[in-house]
């Protein structure tokens, strides 16, 4: 059983940084390749992280015979061409989130990993670290009885730079894509699927959702409310309400070191901790490597199906708000 994978890494930005950080600590995993839009910036990345092969151009490293698996870290609006050229060069493809700007996008990646019989998955590590591990599975066993309701809330201040793409609406930029996909997410994989969506939007000057403010409405008036933002800081926390307690991921929810704050009905507090070395993006690249192992082409975590149900709740929102990509 193969256990060794090499990896390669397309767009090097802050967050292919981080990735690349965590997967020194994956066993069995090695960082191949590197590839930027400059070479020299390639060149940098690839000492810094000690990859042997970097390139000045995306289109060589899904070239180069030594990758097995590749991490797309572009903006989301790259991320459909780039995720069907690796699939079509017969690599294995972990695409950060948002996977693609809207659905007909992420079927059309799902369709090609399909014909080309080659893994794809969505990069939200938040469904693979272990405090989120813990609460969907209380959740699941109904530990506490059944969500009354959910509360999340994703904001930082964003320094307002049109060149960047969190401003900028080429880029897919706006708070719902980059950021307000956490609170989304949390209510999707702990409720479900709402009945009813309301949302309204603050939009910059480029016609972006600097702010999004949701409500998602399900049977038996359970209701998520959920925020994200670029204009403040926010408390950036989960609070499920149930029948019996009331639960809080602590900031910032989405990642490591979140822990989880139970207060029974009956007044009992308890914090459950968990303690993690790293920033977290570790877990996602160890489950690929795992499903690789075992020759799957589709997570059995982040499925197919968990990435079309995400993607059709932002799409929902975007028609809510009036924003088309
Ligand atoms: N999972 C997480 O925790 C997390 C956190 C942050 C972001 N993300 C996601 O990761 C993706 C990248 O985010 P980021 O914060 O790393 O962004 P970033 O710092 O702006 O980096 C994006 C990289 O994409 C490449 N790129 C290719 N075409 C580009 C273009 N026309 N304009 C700008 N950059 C271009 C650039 O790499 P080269 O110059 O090397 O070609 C750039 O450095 C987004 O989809 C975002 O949603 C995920």
């Amino acid at each position: 059983m193969k256990t060794n994978y090499n990896w390669g890494i397309l767009g090097l930005g802050k967050i292919a940084k981080k990735f690349a950080t965590d997967l020194q600590s994956v066993e069995g995993a090695n960082l191949k390749a590197v590839a930027s839009r400059s070479l020299k910036k390639a060149e940098e990345f690839a000492e810094d992280f000690h990859a042997e092969n970097y390139y000045g151009s995306y289109a060589e490293l899904t070239e180069d015979p030594e990758v097995d698996v590749i991490y797309i870290a572009t903006p989301h609006v790259f991320h459909k061409e780039l995720t069907i050229t690796c699939l079509k060069a017969k690599k294995a493809v972990l695409c950060e989130k948002a996977f693609g700007i809207n659905k007909t996008e992420v079927e059309e990646m799902i369709s090609t990993a399909k014909t080309e019989n080659v893994f794809l998955m969505e990069a939200l590590w938040t469904h693979f670290v272990p405090h989120y591990q813990y609460i969907l599975e209380i959740i699941q066993q109904k530990k506490y009885g059944e969500i009354k309701s959910l509360t999340a809330d994703f904001g930082f201040k964003a320094p307002y730079d049109l060149d960047k793409r969190l401003f900028n609406k080429n880029l897919g930029g706006g708070s719902l894509l980059d950021i307000g996909i956490y609170p989304v997410f949390a209510a999707m994989t702990l409720i479900g699927i709402p009945q009813k969506i309301e949302a309204s939007a603050k939009f910059s000057e480029t016609k972006v959702d600097e702010e999004c403010l949701m409500t998602f409405s399900y049977a038996n008036n359970v209701k998520a409310h959920l925020k994200s933002t670029l204009l403040e800081k926010t408390p950036t926390e989960c609070i499920i309400e149930l029948e019996e307690a009331t639960v809080k991921l602590t900031s910032r929810f989405h990642e490591p070191p979140s822990s989880i704050e139970i207060t029974t009905k009956d007044g009992k507090k308890e914090l459950i901790e968990f303690p993690v070395a790293t920033l977290g993006y570790n877990y996602e690249a160890a489950h690929v490597q795992q499903m690789l192992s075992e020759n799957k082409t589709e997570s059995t975590v982040m499925t197919f199906e968990n990435s079309l149900r995400l993607i059709s709740l932002l799409d929902r929102v975007l028609e809510k708000i009036g924003l088309k990509y």
